[in-house]
């Protein structure tokens, strides 16, 4: 059975192999990954999330099964739950309900980052913290203590807190609802967000620089979500377009389904041209248009 450092190198050769370019040929992207040991942050009883014959959940457990739970950790696009109807289940055997936390995918969570583009020094503010995998993938490239990230669920942001003070990962931890950002720690100069939305939070917008960027799954009529990337106009606004498509658990408090055209969606969005939507967000609400991007003028 392969080491931790070696699933790491496999993970990030077929990345590079991948046509979805996923490191964008950003080198501190892939060091940031080969550096964070993945394996830290997973917690020892894990659910996989596709259920089996009998609709349950398997629960992966490192002290029976060492070598199978460390090869779920490196699968590639296979996020794996750590917790369940927002911990109403305890982590003791299979089990079905809602997905409330997880470790993200590898690939969502690079992608996510790559379009983020933190540098060093930047302040950055992450929502959903879960294992705390993610922020410290972020505070290996910011540096020490830029990094904030909020958890709503109390026992996920004390292992998160827990596992970056054992490896020394100076991100702080913050319990709360992200959907208020952090005004303490504000403005940020990048905002990524680990949870769906179906509205992107004024506070977040309030809370960006001018021209900081924010990176978010937004809920959409298609059936799955999109990340878009937004830039803050200097008016409590922010502009943008989806990037990619994805699929993210929603924020606790947007749970509940609203109807798309009060979330700014046109009637006839059309999943196929989801590249070609222009997303517009504000303290009053959001308006996703189509506005194709315009192609190149041939010489
Ligand atoms: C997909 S997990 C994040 C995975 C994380 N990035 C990692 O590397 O492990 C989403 C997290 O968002 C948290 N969450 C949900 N609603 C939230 C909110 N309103 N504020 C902060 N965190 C929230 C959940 O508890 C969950 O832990």
């Amino acid at each position: 059975m392969a080491d931790a450092t070696t699933l790491r190198q496999q993970c990030l050769d077929q990345m590079e192999a991948d046509p979805r370019n996923y490191f964008g040929g950003l080198a501190w992207l892939r060091e940031a990954f080969m550096t964070v040991p993945r394996e830290h942050f997973v917690p020892s009883r894990v659910w996989w999330p596709r259920p089996g014959d009998d609709g349950l959940y398997d629960l992966i457990d490192r002290d029976k099964t060492p070598n199978a739970w460390l090869k779920a950790v490196y699968r590639l696009r296979t996020p794996l739950i750590t917790q369940i109807d927002d911990g109403a289940v305890p982590t003791t055997g299979p089990a079905k309900g809602w997905f409330t936390s997880s470790i993200s995918c590898i690939t969502v969570v690079i992608e996510m980052l790559r379009h983020l583009a933190p540098r060093p020094g930047e302040r950055i503010l992450e929502i959903g913290t879960g294992t705390g995998y993610s922020a410290a993938l972020l505070a290996h490239r910011t540096g020490p203590g830029m990094v904030t990230s909020i958890e709503i669920d109390p026992r996920i942001a004390a292992h998160a807190r827990q596992r970056h003070h054992a490896l020394g990962v100076r991100a702080h931890t913050i319990t709360g609802d992200g959907e208020l950002g952090h005004p303490a720690g504000a403005p940020y100069d990048r905002i990524v967000s680990m949870a769906s939305v179906r509205r992107i939070p004024p506070a977040w917008l309030r809370q960006l620089r001018p021209g900081g960027v924010l990176v978010a799954p937004l809920d959409t009529p298609f059936g799955w979500d999109l990340t878009v990337r937004l830039s803050a106009t200097g008016d409590g606004a922010a502009v943008g377009r989806p990037v990619a498509t994805v699929e993210f658990m929603r924020v606790r408090g947007q749970r509940e389904v609203r109807p798309y055209a009060d979330l700014g969606w046109p009637a006839d969005a059309d999943p196929r041209q989801w590249r070609d939507y222009e997303v517009r967000a504000d303290q009053d609400g959001q308006l996703i248009q189509p506005t194709p991007i315009p192609t190149a003028v041939q010489p």
